[in-house]
């Protein structure tokens, strides 16, 4: 059986379920957000160390205003109801991104990590103003003025995901088959599974049928 350590997600599907059920993308985002706290006591449950979570892409600027507005908002009272429970709960949360949002928030997720750092149980690592092409490029630009020579384990030592280990499973909801420039360097020997449902009808028995399949797989790393 394979172990199983870290597990990433690309959390698609928000705004469709939105505008069926609640006739509201921003309403999916709301939604989204509970199928999140389900999947992080079910990561607990199942001693996975690391759960890295696509919730904003540098590409996701394009949006309208208000639903951008919307999701930060969520996130701030989110971060803010949430943090001490997660501290308790021995998670720690570190953030993958640019941090250039509003002050407010900046200090917000600089404030959750730190207060976060040291904990053991379970790293959500969550990806914000992330994209996978620019963390690469900085990963070089980092290199040359350092001065170092370029390797594998020099490119991964400036990415944003410097001593995590790659991501065992990563599972994309939302019936739809593409990366969307997440994690493409982490990804190499991942194994990847798209999901029919959209993100906030997605549950904890879909994940468990996930790690299921996942730990009987053979895994062969370009071996035979
Ligand atoms: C993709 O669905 C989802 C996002 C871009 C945001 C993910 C956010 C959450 C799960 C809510 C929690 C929010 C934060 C910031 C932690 P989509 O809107 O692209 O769905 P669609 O493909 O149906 O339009």
């Amino acid at each position: 059986m394979n172990p199983l350590k870290h597990v990433a997600i690309i959390m698609d599907g928000n705004g469709r379920w939105g505008l069926k059920y609640k006739k509201s993308r921003n309403e999916g985002h709301r939604a989204g957000l509970k199928t999140i706290e389900k999947i992080i006591k079910e990561s607990i449950k199942n001693k996975i160390k690391f759960l890295t979570l696509y919730a904003f892409s540098t590409e996701n600027w394009k949006r309208p205003k208000n639903e951008i507005s919307f999701l930060f908002k969520l996130l701030e009272n989110f971060l803010q109801n949430k943090i001490n429970e997660f501290h308790k709960q021995d998670i720690k949360l570190k953030i993958i991104g640019k941090k250039n949002f509003s002050k407010k928030i900046n200090n917000l997720l600089i404030f959750s990590e730190k207060k976060t750092f040291k904990n053991k149980k379970l790293q959500i690592n969550l990806a914000l103003n992330y994209g996978s092409k620019s963390e690469i490029v900085n990963s070089f630009k980092l290199i040359k003025k350092n001065k170092d020579k370029i390797s594998e384990k020099k490119i991964e030592k400036y990415l944003h995901t410097a001593n995590i280990p790659d991501p065992d499973i990563l599972i994309r909801t939302g019936n739809t088959n593409r990366l969307s420039n997440f994690l493409l360097w982490q990804i190499a020997y991942t194994e990847i599974f798209f999901e029919r449902k959209l993100w906030p009808a997605f549950n904890e028995s879909d994940f468990r049928k996930i790690i299921k399949k996942y730990k009987n797989i053979k895994r062969n790393f370009g071996s035979i």
